[in-house]
């Protein structure tokens, strides 16, 4: 969703720090951008649609310590720059760049109306600048009229806001993430996202849900958004290094992170075994044990689902986040609620969280994001230590927290060592596999299947969701129409799709199901599909046999990789950016 960063201190390049800055919040999905800088007493302020990847910012904003940036993910209001961020007062001297929904700003934009304001946007968060203004009118104290304006605002949101006469950067979060960065030299950063300041600093603070920061360069102060109460704030030494948030010999990020799996896995799986038992005991001991997540890492939910039957023979249940407050009825205070989020910030997970806290259940995070929102509300979390993921389309945070999942679902049965030592042979049989030859073959599958509209997934057991997600991947970053189906539906109605030539790929295990799987492939073969099996051994049926280890109840893992391999190169070759699919965020903090 949207970026937000913001510099005040000793730097004279305040605007071009910050559009810099804003270029390492790209990944998170936009379709506008700005920035306001302190100009002397004034707020100058640079808006536009598309992209900035090649703004020279030294040209834009050239002086001032002060300054605000933006990447904007319409919600309310079109994609034009009267709508990008930032957002100015009448008087000109306040700016606000703004994450997540203010509910009620049509209601608050009415009355400022009645009072004289003029808006010059569709969008809700121009209410904020306005409000300030009106708010100053009372208290002549800009962080003050922050703080008042926040509070008459609904609904999840962060809030930057500059201040040029007083020269003052004020914060507010009620839900979006906000961070603040230490400057190595004199100054503050606060962004919504540490890659957007982590070449000037390691040290952060984070801001929790109700908490407002004030800085003026010099000194910080952090406190209740209620009561003004202040509050003292940890300084975090963040461990990932720069080089990690880069691309390095890769093209995009997205393929770079996919070769990373066999590493990441291993990460994954280094956790402590007293813990990973604890919670292991956590479970069998719970009155209903619930996972939720969305998009991919719902996948890896119900991939979890299998993974606890199968290997643990406990029951578990599975929502998509967005779903999970509809099931609040079977929550007990004895239940457990397991999220799992790369990013750690995502809306509805967060809303999963509250209704199961609600009802005095417990709450188990595995998450990728270190201090993120999600690794701090819930009662235990677990990393799963992929390192920070910069694509849109996740791919080694999936692979981490099926490997996370797994490790629980072995310890459940005391063979956690078992467990460890399958998916570290796991991570080496993908080391072998992600081969600049294997790598080739499935470029030149992509080339043969790229110009098809249609691309059907079909599996079975842990290999279902793993088609679900094999669809997902395929459609946010090639646009091609692709679904995922369990083999066994087929002929209840998808099969009526297929035609002479329709791709079709099976991913396919050495397991109890795998008789049944390939029987659903033969089926499809005779509707005229071209069969594409990922499996461990060939079959007559597949037209082409991409080869993956025989990982036994790692299949899941495995099987999907080559396939978001295939992905990458259908979005390469039909001329889109993986990295940057169109309509998407890579942190989704709105509901
Ligand atoms: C798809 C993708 C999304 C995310 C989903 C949840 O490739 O990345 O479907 O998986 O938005 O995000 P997190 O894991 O950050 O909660």
């Amino acid at each position: 969703m949207c970026g937000i960063i913001g510099y005040v201190g000793g730097r004279r390049d305040a605007g071009f720090l910050v559009i810099e800055g804003l270029k390492n919040l790209e990944y998170r999905g936009y379709d506008s951008w700005g920035v306001a800088w302190k100009e002397g007493r004034k707020i100058a302020v640079c808006k536009e649609t598309g992209k900035i990847g090649c703004v020279d910012a030294a040209k834009i904003a050239k002086e001032g310590n002060l300054a605000i940036a933006h990447t904007r993910w319409a919600t309310h209001g079109g994609v034009t720059t009267e709508n990008a961020h930032p957002h100015l007062s009448c008087n000109g001297s306040i700016a606000v760049v703004h994450n997540g929904i203010v509910e009620n700003y049509e209601e608050i934009r009415r009355d400022l109306i009645a009072k004289g304001h003029r808006f010059l946007s569709e969008t809700d968060t121009e209410v904020i600048p306005h409000l300030i203004e009106e708010e100053m009118k009372t208290t002549g104290d800009f962080a003050a009229a922050v703080r008042r304006a926040c509070l008459k605002f609904e609904g999840r949101f962060a809030v930057l806001a500059m201040h040029a006469e007083s020269g003052t950067l004020v914060a507010a979060r009620t839900g979006s993430p906000l961070i603040v960065g230490v400057g190595d030299h004199e100054g503050y950063f606060i962004a919504s996202d540490i890659p957007a300041f982590r070449e000037h600093t390691s040290t952060v603070q984070y801001l929790d849900d109700g908490e407002m920061v004030v800085t003026d360069g010099r000194s910080i102060l952090f406190s209740d958004l209620k009561t003004g109460a202040e509050r003292e704030k940890r300084e975090i030494e963040i461990t990932w290094e720069t080089a990690q948030v880069q691309k390095g010999k890769y093209a995009h990020f997205m393929l770079k992170e996919i070769m990373e799996q066999k590493d990441s896995i291993a990460r994954a799986v280094n956790q402590d075994e007293g813990e990973i038992q604890t919670l292991a005991e956590a479970i069998r001991a719970a009155q209903g044990t619930f996972l939720s997540g969305c998009g991919t890492a719902a996948k890896a939910c119900m991939a979890a689902e299998y993974f606890f039957s199968v290997i643990a023979g406990q029951h578990v249940n599975f929502a998509p986040a967005s779903e999970f407050k509809l099931f609040h009825r079977f929550l007990k205070p004895q239940s457990l609620l397991i999220v799992v989020s790369q990013s750690g910030e995502t809306a509805d997970v967060l809303e999963a969280m509250k209704v199961a806290k609600s009802k005095g259940a417990k709450v188990l995070a595995i998450v990728n994001t270190e201090g993120s929102t999600i690794a701090r509300e819930a009662d235990y979390t677990l990393h799963i230590n992929a390192g920070p993921e910069r694509a849109v389309a996740s791919t080694k945070a999936l692979t981490g927290q099926m490997a996370v999942l797994m490790l629980i679902a072995y310890a459940m049965i005391g063979k956690l060592p078992k467990g460890r030592t399958r998916l570290l042979e796991t991570a080496a049989a993908i080391n072998d596999m992600l081969n600049p030859r294997y790598t080739s073959f499935i470029e030149s599958l992509a080339e043969k299947i790229k110009d098809d509209k249609d691309l059907y997934i079909i599996g079975k057991s842990w290999n279902y969701p793993m088609a679900l997600e094999s669809a997902i991947k395929i459609q946010e970053v090639s646009y091609v129409h692709a679904e995922g189906f369990a083999g066994g539906e087929l002929k209840h109605g998808p099969i009526a799709l297929i035609e002479e030539g329709t791709p079709c790929i099976a991913l396919v295990g050495n397991d109890e199901v795998r008789t049944d799987i390939i029987n659903n492939a033969i089926e499809l073969k005779a509707r005229g599909g071209f069969i594409i099996g990922v499996a461990p051994e060939r079959h007559a049926v597949f037209d082409e046999w991409i080869k993956v280890p025989d990982t036994d109840t790692a299949q899941a893992i495995v099987n999907i990789i080559p396939i978001q391999v295939l992905a990458y190169f259908l979005a390469v070759k039909r001329g889109k950016d993986p990295d940057m699919p169109r309509n998407l965020a890579k942190s989704v903090t709105v509901k």
